[in-house]
């Protein structure tokens, strides 16, 4: 089986759960490291075993032996490190969120189109095996006709100006962070995007929203009730609630287990699929099987899905009027 290169850009946090994942899998090679400090990139590269460290990131873009590079910088930085990667030929798998709005997203799709590359925003939590089984469980109506959606994922992390969750040079803020979970969860869960959106934020001191609530409705008469936040911890799990029983999802975002209730709150179902690593080599596993079929975007989360989603983000920040230092003029 063919052997695909990875490339990774950017050595901060998430790059190392990402990098242990890779690590874990099989036809899968890490290739490279790029930090903007080159101490960074070898400390990385000497953790991870990867061949080659790069001080830059065109290097990296440059480098003719990788097939994809994982971009694993801050939200705002995407839409160049994406652009810099698809003008050299390169695959790419981007954080969440994609970007910060759906203009730059637009221009990276259409980027990637004109280049011929393959793209997918990480929104991992679609390829867990526990997210999978949920949405055959609704598919199965095992819980009857869906009737309403609660899904949160907020934690308190201290107000601090340095960090880029509060920083909105870097689109720091609940929404982009963590909202866009459940409301990619609930959408694709349904597979449907809302008729209305009403939504309400907490926005602090340093303009970004420290929590927020959403409410989305769907012309099948499903609510959902979502939430998220970086200075309250309102924990991170998700019910769906049918008319003959509901689904508990905990910690929905990194699932690793899910409970069926029937209407009289007795278990009828539970589910534990352990992950093989730390849950990211799943969306690693489908760049690998579409890179290997020549696929330009993956199926269970197409560029279309991500657009769709970043509409929605923008709704949401247009009805609190939220902009980040960039949008403006
Ligand atoms: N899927 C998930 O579960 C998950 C979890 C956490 C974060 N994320 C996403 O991953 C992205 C990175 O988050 P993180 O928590 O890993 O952030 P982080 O720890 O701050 O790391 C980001 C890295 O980006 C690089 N970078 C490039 N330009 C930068 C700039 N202007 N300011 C600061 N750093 C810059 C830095 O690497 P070098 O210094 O090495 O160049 C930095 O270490 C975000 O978009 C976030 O939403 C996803």
């Amino acid at each position: 089986m063919r052997v695909i290169k990875w490339g990774i850009m950017g050595a901060g946090n998430i790059a190392t759960k990402f990098a242990t994942a890779l690590r874990s899998m099989e036809h899968t090679e890490l290739t490279a490291i790029a930090s903007r400090n080159i101490n960074k990139a070898e400390k990385f590269a000497e953790r991870f075993h990867i061949k080659k460290s790069y001080g830059s990131y065109e290097e990296l873009a440059k480098d003719e032996e990788i097939d994809v590079v994982y971009i694993a910088t801050p939200h705002t930085e995407h839409k160049a490190n994406g652009a810099l990667c698809i003008v050299n030929n390169k695959g790419v798998l981007c954080e969440k969120p994609f970007t910060i709005n759906k203009e730059e997203s637009q221009y990276l799709i259409d980027l990637a189109a004109k280049h011929n590359v393959f793209l997918m925003e990480a929104m991992w939590t679609k390829f867990l095996p526990v997210t999978n089984t949920v949405k055959n469980w609704i598919r199965e109506k095992k819980i009857g006709e869906v009737k309403h959606i609660r899904a949160s994922f907020g934690y308190n992390t201290p107000y601090d100006i340095n960090s880029r969750l509060y920083d909105p040079y870097t689109a720091g803020g609940a929404l982009l962070d963590v909202g866009i979970y459940p409301i990619t969860y609930a959408c694709y869960l349904l597979d449907k995007l809302p008729d209305s959106i009403s939504s309400s934020a907490i926005i602090g001191k340093s303009n970004v929203d420290e929590q927020n609530v959403i409410g989305l409705q769907f012309d099948n008469g499903v609510l959902a009730n979502l939430s998220s936040a970086i200075a309250a911890d309102t924990g991170d799990d998700a019910i769906i609630i049918g008319d003959k029983g509901k689904i508990h999802i905990p910690n929905f975002w990194n699932a690793q287990k899910a409970i069926v209730y029937n209407n009289e709150d007795v278990i009828v179902d539970t589910v534990e699929l352990p992950f093989m690593s730390n849950g990211y080599e799943y969306e690693a596993e489908e760049v690998n099987v579409c890179l290997r079929q020549g696929k330009k975007q993956s199926s269970i989360h197409s560029l279309n899905d991500t657009l769709d989603i970043m509409k929605i983000l923008d709704e949401i920040r247009k009805q609190w009027g939220l902009k980040y230092p960039q949008e403006s003029e």
